[in-house]
């Protein structure tokens, strides 16, 4: 698949955004835990797709019609084809969630974005110490929860992954566990808010230690899940890099504090008002000079494309460094092609601001790479052609049509 952009038109409006991709992923793993039914809003995109044939593998019951219905009465522990796990690489949740539920599972190594090594050496590492079996024989990890038990475990580092994959593991365990140094990202407390919701006793969400005191069961529910805030951070860097006006709204600006407090230093004008964002765009946009990622609350990992590509047009020089992935600036090379002056050197990329950007044929690397070279077509000057665009779908729902509600001029062919 392919977007066809003719750049050039300012957006303005306000947009609606789709719930979190990367809370409804480990919700839709945690359902494996619920007996009774779980009702949610549909999310139509790439990786929930693959996520919900993982679980329709595992013998789980998916009704889709307004919103979708998971019933997960007659799951089983069965071997996840490689195939489906390597779509995604949020498959590893399964693991955490049928491990317990069923104390056994297997399971392939996951796949994903192509933006860097992404090991699970921390899942198996941290699992290992709550007691947990873990052999691995021609790349499928065989795994033995049988004899989980409680304590203390410290993450080497606060992954998202890891923490939201040992909840999972021992909401249903029979021993306290509290986990150190986790991962505080808004998406890891809506796992918990819909697990808790569910009947679970966790507390903590949202600081750096979590505890998990276990319950015997899980019932499932009707949960809204929260609304993306890459996404909405993405529609609002589209309004900034086309020098328009963009509102969005639903979602708490608290989550926002990084991107806003970067957003004014380029010179846009930011107004926050309840649960809207507002974000008015100048002429004359001035670089930050200086944006690094890193874990919530700093700045996300998977806002940095995008805030690089508007990076490329603002007066000055900045210096963009990725602490996450260390394969995150793949989509420099595609925006080089649309005149962008960008230097990159391991983990840095120096960026030199440019007047205008022109269209080219470029192709998108990974999600948010492809979505970064999107709004730099919105800006540029004539047609961009994007290809792979199907790796952009599998994080944005609609994004072509909501983009055309602002005001663009964009095909998805
Ligand atoms: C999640 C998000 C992803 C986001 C990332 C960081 C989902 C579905 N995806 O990914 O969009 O970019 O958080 O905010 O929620 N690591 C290891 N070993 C491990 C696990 C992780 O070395 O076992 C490293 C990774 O390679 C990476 C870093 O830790 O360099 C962060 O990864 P992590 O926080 O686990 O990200 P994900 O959960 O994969």
């Amino acid at each position: 698949m392919e977007y066809l952009i003719n750049g050039g038109q300012k957006l303005y409006g306000s947009v609606e955004v789709e719930c979190a991709k990367n809370a409804y992923l480990p919700i839709l793993a945690a359902t494996i835990l619920c007996d009774g039914d779980t009702m949610l809003d549909r999310l139509d995109i790439i990786d929930v797709e693959n996520m919900l044939a993982i679980l329709q593998v595992l013998g789980v019951k998916v009704r889709k019609e307004k919103g979708i219905t998971i019933d997960s009465g007659e799951a089983k522990s069965v071997l996840i084809p490689t195939k489906l796990t390597s779509s995604l690489r949020a498959s590893i949740l399964c693991l955490g969630a049928l491990l317990g539920r069923f104390h056994f599972a297997r399971i392939t190594y996951p796949g994903g974005c192509d933006i860097g090594l992404r090991p699970i050496n921390l899942h198996i590492k941290c699992m290992q110490e709550l007691g947990v079996e873990i052999e691995e024989s021609h790349g499928v990890l065989n795994c033995d929860s049988t004899k989980l038990h409680g304590g203390v475990v410290v993450l080497d580092y606060a992954s998202v992954g890891v923490t939201e994959n040992l909840i999972l593991l021992t909401v249903l365990g029979k021993e306290n566990v509290t986990l150190i140094n986790v991962a505080r990202e808004p998406e890891v407390v809506d796992l918990c808010l819909f697990l808790n919701s569910c009947g679970a006793n966790i507390v903590g969400a949202g600081s750096s230690e979590i505890r998990i005191f276990p319950v015997r069961k899980l019932t499932g529910v009707g949960y809204s899940v929260m609304k993306d805030r890459i996404v909405a951070g993405t529609f609002l860097l589209a309004g900034a890099i086309t020098g328009g006006e963009i509102e969005v709204c639903g979602l708490n600006p608290n989550f926002f504090t990084s991107l806003i407090k970067k957003l004014c230093q380029t010179g846009c004008f930011l107004d926050v008002k309840g649960d809207k964002i507002r974000l008015k765009s100048n002429n004359a946009l001035i670089s930050v000079g200086f944006l690094e990622t890193n874990v919530y609350p700093a700045f996300p990992t998977d806002l940095q494309p995008q805030f690089l590509a508007l990076q490329t047009l603002c007066r000055g020089e900045c210096l963009v460094r990725e602490n996450i992935f260390e394969g995150r600036f793949k989509f420099v090379h595609e925006l080089i092609k649309l005149g962008a002056r960008v230097v990159v050197c391991g983990n840095v990329a120096i960026v030199t601001g440019v007047d205008s950007l022109m269209g080219a044929e470029v192709v998108a690397p990974d999600l948010r790479g492809g979505a970064a070279l999107v709004l730099a077509g919105l800006a540029a000057r004539g047609y961009t052609r994007i290809s792979q665009a199907e790796l952009i779908l599998r994080g944005y729902e609609n994004f072509e049509q909501k983009l055309i509600s602002l005001g663009a001029d964009i095909k998805l062919i």
